[in-house]
């Protein structure tokens, strides 16, 4: 957190974050644009040109991407919006463990850097109470069932005061939650650290410890989860995830079943 002396931007630096990031490979390089379309688009267009590690962070984006085809608004210097170009030589079936150790890193690193109380929503949001505070947006590249990149995208609401009518009920900010301003440029390296360590200490894969960390930050656990299949509408308890980051959820008859993508509503949250 900050002292009362210290200067806050509100702006990212990137002299400010590169003196704050203890990482080897990630954030290096870290190139900040003023405005883009999406830093996923972007880092993806360049991605043969870019190293393992490069991060593209933007002040604002024009047309953010969330997941399942939603948008994600990121208004000048509100949002923490940030893509992450990785290439690891692991197997394609390892991919999957990659989201939610980055979504236990940022849970992390919040709770670090602002003694928040926040928590992770299956499979990879970070949530505060009952209202989203951060979205992961990964998406894969293959080619010859080889991984060519992998780009994690990650939206972190910092300073909104509002949102707009239509997610107001299940959004929310650091300053929202705190009535604090956060460093953003010392948060955003702590993320940078913690993420590159939650990889690294895990060599890629959901870990017993990484799982039994996960599942002590995840709010959906023990709860009851709505979900689809097919056709069907289900629901069940949250009993566990397992190390191919799937959900398990058992149901009134107490079979589980295995949810391991798409929309999942829980009770209570959203
Ligand atoms: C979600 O729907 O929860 C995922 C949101 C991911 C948003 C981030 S912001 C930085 C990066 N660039 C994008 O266009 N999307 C991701």
């Amino acid at each position: 957190m900050c002292k009362n002396n210290d200067k806050i931007l509100n702006y990212i630096s990137a002299k400010a974050v590169m003196s704050e990031l203890t990482t080897q490979v990630l954030g290096r390089p870290l190139i900040v644009l003023d405005s883009v379309d999406s830093t996923n688009d972007y880092i993806k267009s360049l991605a043969d040109e870019f190293d393992n590690g490069t991060i593209v962070v933007a002040r604002e984006q024009s047309a953010g991407k969330g997941r399942l085809g939603r948008k994600w608004i990121t208004k000048k210097d509100d949002c923490l919006a940030f893509s992450i170009l990785l290439k690891p030589q692991i197997a394609p079936d390892k991919v999957t463990a990659i989201t939610p150790l980055a979504g236990l890193a940022v849970c992390k690193a919040v709770r670090d850097f602002t003694g928040l109380d926040c928590m992770i929503k299956w499979p990879n949001d970070v949530i505060i109470g009952s209202k989203k505070l951060c979205g992961i947006l990964t998406e894969l590249s293959m080619s010859f069932n080889t991984i060519r990149y992998i780009v994690l995208g990650v939206g972190l609401n910092i300073s909104q005061t509002d949102f707009p009518a239509e997610i107001s009920e299940k959004a929310t900010s650091l300053f929202l939650e705190s009535g604090k301003s956060f460093d953003k440029n010392k948060l955003f390296a702590t993320i940078i650290n913690y993420i590159e360590a939650e990889l690294k200490e895990n060599n890629f894969e959901l870990s017993g410890k990484a799982i039994e960390e996960y599942t002590s930050m995840c709010a959906t656990i023990g709860r009851t989860v709505y979900f689809s299949r097919g056709t069907e509408k289900l629901s069940g308890e949250a009993v566990a995830i397992n190390d191919n980051s799937e959900l398990l959820v058992m149901l009134l008859d107490g079979t589980i079943q295995t949810v391991n993508s798409g929309e999942v509503t829980v009770q209570g949250i959203y």
